[in-house]
């Protein structure tokens, strides 16, 4: 076997020497450089270890130089979805069905970024330089200072990295990069592991970003972007109905900010443009009080968002009555429908339900019961809902209504969009100082029969 010959690395920059000294002289970094054992050194798991795994008092870490400060692009849909700007050193995952838009937003950003002052590499693994050229003049982003590359073998990114030495790398996508070292077709779940691997362990060493792009695949024969979301400090969903404009981006992880923040955009002839006022878009249409529409007043990540619940009630002629939920947890719908029936006697055996929330997003907020609950009765009583009113509580299987969090800022949003009246849990004592006039609610019994004298 091959003696190993490098047993020095610059902490650093992470490149190899053959003998300490007390200059890196590939950085230029004084006293980084330490001794690691070799991994081939003996049986794996035998060999004493390196030096960078060595442990230190978490209050020695406070007396360090402080960390280089978040990059923001400008672009405060995104920034504020990355917890508050783009953190050196960090891995980013953006997921996403394939042409809702990543490529999009990523080229975009990455010109946002190379603005901000980051060197920015742009790794196409999908398309040509020149296609990507043509996206970029199609943006207006043509003389933007990004740099491009188009590969998808990992030796020649890593190569590329090396020269470059960006301080941001966006790879399009994970699924098309492959390893000569694993023997199995690029997408394969053991390439798309070893290439987020590769490539945030490199970016981290030299403390660039990574922004790794992965398409959410519905056949099983290409990994999914979830097989590597545990290897990287941020998750990001593109989301989005197709025949929608609006696009949501949303962190379901978030190593340095808050998970479950939004960002909503707009896909337009000249790609992604800010939403900044997501509540008036998505109540934008609604056109006059109708039954079975209902604005629930909710929280997306630190955000109010008004949206509108669309319900549709009518009586079937089958057996087996439809349940369609879009926009919406279908086990939830399930429930407040049992708990309809079971607390308040409305059956809804003969009926097909539909229910929708406008616009295209996807709530998951227990908070938005009562405003589900609100829009089923109104389509089946036909009976519109006060018109200029929000919803908002989460009801409990004994039907008793349950205060939700943040009800002022909720209340504050539904003010400043021409709200004037709410219907909230009772429970909540918050919201006194709204302006708006409040109806409180100690449960779904009260509730039927004060708002639809059921
Ligand atoms: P793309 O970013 O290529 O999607 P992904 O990388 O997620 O696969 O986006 C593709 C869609 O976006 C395509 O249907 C065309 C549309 N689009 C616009 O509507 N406007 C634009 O300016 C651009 C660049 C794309
Ligand atoms: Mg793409």
């Amino acid at each position: 076997m091959a003696r190993p010959t490098t047993t020095f690395t610059c902490t650093a920059c992470g490149a190899g020497h053959a003998r300490w000294s007390g200059r890196c002289d590939a950085c230029g970094a004084w006293n980084t450089i330490q001794e690691e054992a070799p991994l081939s050194a003996g049986p794996a798991g035998r060999s004493l270890g390196a030096r960078r795994g060595a442990a230190i008092a978490l209050t020695d870490l406070a007396t360090e130089e402080a960390p280089p400060p978040r990059t923001c692009t400008g672009l405060a849909e995104l920034d504020r979805v990355l917890g508050g700007g783009l953190v050196p050193s960090s891995a980013v995952l953006v997921g996403g069905d394939p042409g809702i838009g990543k490529s999009t937003l990523l080229l975009q950003a990455a010109a946002r970024f190379a603005g901000a002052g980051l060197k920015t590499l742009y790794v196409s693994g999908e398309e040509a330089s020149a296609q990507v050229r043509m996206r970029a003049q199609r943006l207006g982003l043509e003389n933007a200072p990004v740099r491009l590359a188009a590969a998808t073998g990992l030796r020649d990114i890593l190569t590329t990295l090396d020269t470059e030495r960006p301080d941001l790398v966006i790879i399009d996508s994970i699924q098309t990069m492959w390893s000569d070292t694993i023997d199995s077709a690029p997408g394969s779940v053991a390439q798309v592991r070893a290439a987020a691997h590769e490539l945030t362990g490199y970016a981290k060493r030299r403390g660039a970003s990574v922004i790794l792009v992965g398409h959410v695949t519905k056949d099983g024969q290409i990994a999914g972007p979830r097989v590597v979301e545990h290897m990287v400090d941020c998750v990001l969903y593109f989301e989005g109905e197709r025949g929608h404009q609006f696009r949501i981006l949303r962190s379901v992880k978030n190593r340095f900010g808050p998970a479950d923040e939004i960002g909503v955009f707009e896909m337009t002839g000249r790609g992604l443009a800010e939403v900044a006022n997501p509540s008036a878009l998505f109540l934008a249409g609604r056109g006059a009080p109708a039954p079975g529409s209902v604005v629930f007043a909710g929280i997306e990540g630190t955000r109010p968002l008004l949206v509108e619940v669309q319900a549709l009630v009518a009586p079937t002629p089958h057996a087996q009555p439809r349940r369609a939920v879009v926009g919406w947890d279908g086990a939830r719908l399930a429930m407040i429908l049992a708990v309809l029936e079971a607390r308040c006697a409305i059956p809804f055996a003969g009926f097909d339900v539909y229910l929708n929330v406008a616009g295209g997003l996807r709530i998951s907020e227990p908070a938005a019961d009562l405003a589900v609950a609100a829009a089923l009765l109104s389509a089946r009583e036909d009976v519109a809902l006060a018109p200029e009113t929000v919803v908002f509580g989460e009801i409990s299987l004994s039907g008793a209504l349950r205060p939700v969090g943040q009800t002022e800022n909720r209340l504050k949003e539904a003010r400043k969009l021409g709200f004037t009246s709410a219907i909230l849990p009772s429970d909540d004592k918050t919201g006194g100082q709204s302006g708006l006039s409040l109806t409180r609610m100690g449960d779904l019994t009260a509730f039927v029969g004060d708002v639809f004298g059921a």
